[in-house]
């Protein structure tokens, strides 16, 4: 009867396949025993025929350096899949019949054998592999690395189920490798979000991409991805923050966001014609010659080491062209992921403008490595407010020094009430809110003399909502 069954419907199979399985599998449960004919039933019999041997609990294969390949595959697993419909031989195709499983095949290790398979996604998935071929992991790849992940990594073939279910947060592949990040990921706003309210927040693959992964500090980092979803956040910072979109680029999200933080100046290696960082070229590095060369003590760039470090840089390109642009980022994977709720933001102007301010504290110089992950030198923070003043290192403008000294004194200004050009726009609508709010408060005192307690309450919780927004 069983035999029957799997040979009809592997005939239909191949004509109407949904269509009529759909029908086989009614009269097969109508019929039989339900879990072992409808497991079976959905499988064509080739499939059925490895699984003979493979659904099995077996010691597994031992490579040659010594580690167990389990080789079970469980059909229960399997024809729950996504790849019921597809066949073992699309992507086992090397395997011969005659000699499979009577003869043993070496293989070398477990990487090696993921290895060997990498090619079998790209037939039926061209999209997610030209993408996947495109990312920071897939580079380490090429560039040997053993931990890097492959399609296999993240998806296992044999039981992969609809993208589309929510699963919980740990079910993220991103988190088997990646686990420092996430757990500091999963106790932030988006991951308590995540849990409490599902896919409307994000998770990892929906701020850095599943396919294409770019190192995460490459270009703009992943802002882009923020305003994706916090689309008006722009304009909800411009109330307070003046010229935000300018802040915006030069600060990375979490630099405000994680307050716990701690901070650091990326002077990035800039091309200033192609209008991108510059990347240390596969198989030339001159980074890290050029660095240490000119740090032999290594104490980190001092002034005139940087200087000197940009004439060489220039000299491949052209007078000019290699620039350092400066960018405020946290200083780990693990801080960029503490981002809380709102009211913790940092939002204290005298936290960056201010001499001697914490963030500008650490320094370092970057170029982005042939993979996009940025190789770093360390240097002098004094160089944050030497360098500027030397105007012969032209196009080298730094935040945190000549701007900054100049803020200074327009927050000065702020502060005394003195209303200054530059910020004059804030300065004023601050002006008109205190005024506003005098008013309001001898309006309301005068009401409650006469009133009562309930206006009386309701002002003093607003009261403490702009205290806490202004601190
Ligand atoms: C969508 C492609 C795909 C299909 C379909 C598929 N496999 Fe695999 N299989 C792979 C890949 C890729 C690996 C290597 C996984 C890894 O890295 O360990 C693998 C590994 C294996 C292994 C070694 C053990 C392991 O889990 O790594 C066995 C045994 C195996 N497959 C049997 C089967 C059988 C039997 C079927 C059909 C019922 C099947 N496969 C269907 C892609 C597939
Ligand atoms: C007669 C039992 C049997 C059948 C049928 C069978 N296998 Fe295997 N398979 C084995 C054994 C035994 C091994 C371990 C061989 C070794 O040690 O080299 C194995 C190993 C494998 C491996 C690990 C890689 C390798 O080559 O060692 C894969 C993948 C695999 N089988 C897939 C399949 C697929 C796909 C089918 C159906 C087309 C299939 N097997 C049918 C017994 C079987
Ligand atoms: C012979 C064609 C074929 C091959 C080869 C193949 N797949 Fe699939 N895959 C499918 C089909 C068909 C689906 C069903 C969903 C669909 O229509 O996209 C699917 C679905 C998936 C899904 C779930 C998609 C979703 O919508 O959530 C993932 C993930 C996936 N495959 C990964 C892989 C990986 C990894 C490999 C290589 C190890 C691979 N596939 C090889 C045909 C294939
Ligand atoms: C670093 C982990 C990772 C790697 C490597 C990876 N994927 Fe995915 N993939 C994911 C995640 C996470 C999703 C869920 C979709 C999302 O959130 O964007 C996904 C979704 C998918 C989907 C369904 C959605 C879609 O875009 O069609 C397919 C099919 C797929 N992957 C195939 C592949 C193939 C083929 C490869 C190898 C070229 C691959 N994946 C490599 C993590 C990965
Ligand atoms: C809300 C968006 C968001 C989510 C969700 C997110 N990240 Fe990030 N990730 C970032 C930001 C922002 C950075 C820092 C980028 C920069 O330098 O500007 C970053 C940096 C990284 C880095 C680089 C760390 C380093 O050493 O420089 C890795 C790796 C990373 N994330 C992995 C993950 C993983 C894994 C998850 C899921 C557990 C995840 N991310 C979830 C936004 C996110
Ligand atoms: C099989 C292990 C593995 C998996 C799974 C994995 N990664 Fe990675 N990833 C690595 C390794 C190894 C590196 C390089 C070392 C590093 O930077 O941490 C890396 C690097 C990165 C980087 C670049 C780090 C930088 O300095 O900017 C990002 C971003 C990243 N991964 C995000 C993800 C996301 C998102 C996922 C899930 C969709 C994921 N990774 C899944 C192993 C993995
Ligand atoms: C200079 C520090 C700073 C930077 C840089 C910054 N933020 Fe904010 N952000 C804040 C502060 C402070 C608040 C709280 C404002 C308030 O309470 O009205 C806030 C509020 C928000 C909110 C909540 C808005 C609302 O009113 O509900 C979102 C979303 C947000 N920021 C996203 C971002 C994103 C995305 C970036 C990077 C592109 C970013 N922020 C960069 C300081 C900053
Ligand atoms: C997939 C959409 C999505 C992406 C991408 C995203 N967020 Fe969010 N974010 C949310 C959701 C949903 C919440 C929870 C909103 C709520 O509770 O009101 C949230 C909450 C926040 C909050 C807390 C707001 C508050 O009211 O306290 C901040 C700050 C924030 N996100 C910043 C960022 C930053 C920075 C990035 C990029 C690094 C980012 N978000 C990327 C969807 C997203
Ligand atoms: C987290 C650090 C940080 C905080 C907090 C911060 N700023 Fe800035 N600000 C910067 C940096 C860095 C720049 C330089 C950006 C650049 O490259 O031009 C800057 C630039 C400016 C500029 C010049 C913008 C332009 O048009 O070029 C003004 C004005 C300014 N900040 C005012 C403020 C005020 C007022 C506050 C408080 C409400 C504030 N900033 C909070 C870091 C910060």
């Amino acid at each position: 009867m069983n035999a029957l069954c799997t040979l009809t419907n592997r005939h239909l199979l191949s004509h109407a396949k949904s269509l009529i399985l759909l029908g086989l599998f009614g009269v097969v449960l109508s019929f039989a025993g339900p879990q072992a004919r409808a497991e079976g039933s959905e499988l064509a019999k080739e499939e059925l025929a490895c699984l003979s041997c493979h659904d099995k609990v077996e010691p597994g294969k031992k490579l040659e350096n010594g580690e167990i390949l389990s080789l079970a595959i469980s059909t229960k697993a399997y024809v729950e899949s996504m790849h019921k419909e597809t066949s073992c031989e699309d992507c086992h195709s090397d395997i011969d019949a005659k000699t499979h499983g009577k003869k043993i095949t070496p293989i070398k290790s477990k990487r090696d054998f993921t290895l060997s398979m990498r090619e079998s996604c790209r037939a039926c998935h061209k999209k997610n592999f030209t993408q996947y071929e495109d990312s920071v992991h897939a580079a380490l790849i090429k560039d040997g690395s053993k931990e890097a992940p492959l399609c296999s990594d993240c998806h296992n073939p044999h039981t992969v189920r609809s993208t589309k279910t929510v699963e919980p947060i740990t079910a993220t592949p991103c988190a088997n490798c990646h686990e420092n990040i996430f757990k500091a990921y999963a106790k932030d706003v988006h991951g308590l979000a995540r849990i409490a309210n599902g896919k409307t927040a994000p998770l990892c693959a929906d701020c850095h991409k599943a396919h294409n992964v770019q190192a995460a500090s490459l270009g703009s980092g992943v802002k882009d991805a923020c305003l994706s979803c916090h689309e008006n956040a722009v304009d909800q910072h411009k109330d307070w923050l003046p010229n935000a979109s300018r802040h915006f680029e030069a600060i990375s999200c979490p630099v405000c966001h994680a307050p716990t933080a701690q901070r650091r100046v990326n002077l990035r290696l800039y091309d200033n014609v192609a209008m991108k960082q510059i990347s240390e070229k596969a198989g030339v590095p001159q980074f890290e010659k050029r660095t240490q060369a000119a740090d032999t003590k290594d104490l980190g760039l001092n002034e005139r080491a940087l200087w000197s470090l940009l004439k060489e840089f220039n000299q491949d390109g052209g007078e000019g062209k290699t620039v350092l642009r400066g960018r405020l980022e946290v200083l780990s994977g693990v801080d960029a992921h503490q981002l809380s709720e709102k009211s913790k933001a940092i939002r204290d102007c005298k936290t960056c403008h201010q001499k001697g301010a914490e963030p500008f504290q650490s320094v370092t110089l970057t170029i982005a490595g042939p993979d996009g992950r940025p190789i770093r030198h360390v240097v002098q923070q004094e160089v944050l407010t030497s360098l500027l003043a030397t105007e012969s290192v032209r196009g080298f403008y730094a935040i945190g020094s000549t701007r900054i000294k100049l803020l200074d004194t327009l927050l000065i200004m702020v502060m005394l009430g003195a209303v200054s050009v530059p910020i004059g726009h804030m300065t004023i609508k601050r002006l008109f809110k205190s005024v506003r709010e005098k008013l309001a408060a001898e309006r309301i005192a005068a009401r409650s003399e006469t009133d009562g307690q309930d206006s009386t309450h309701h002002r003093r919780t607003d009261d403490d909502a702009s205290k806490n927004s202004r601190s």
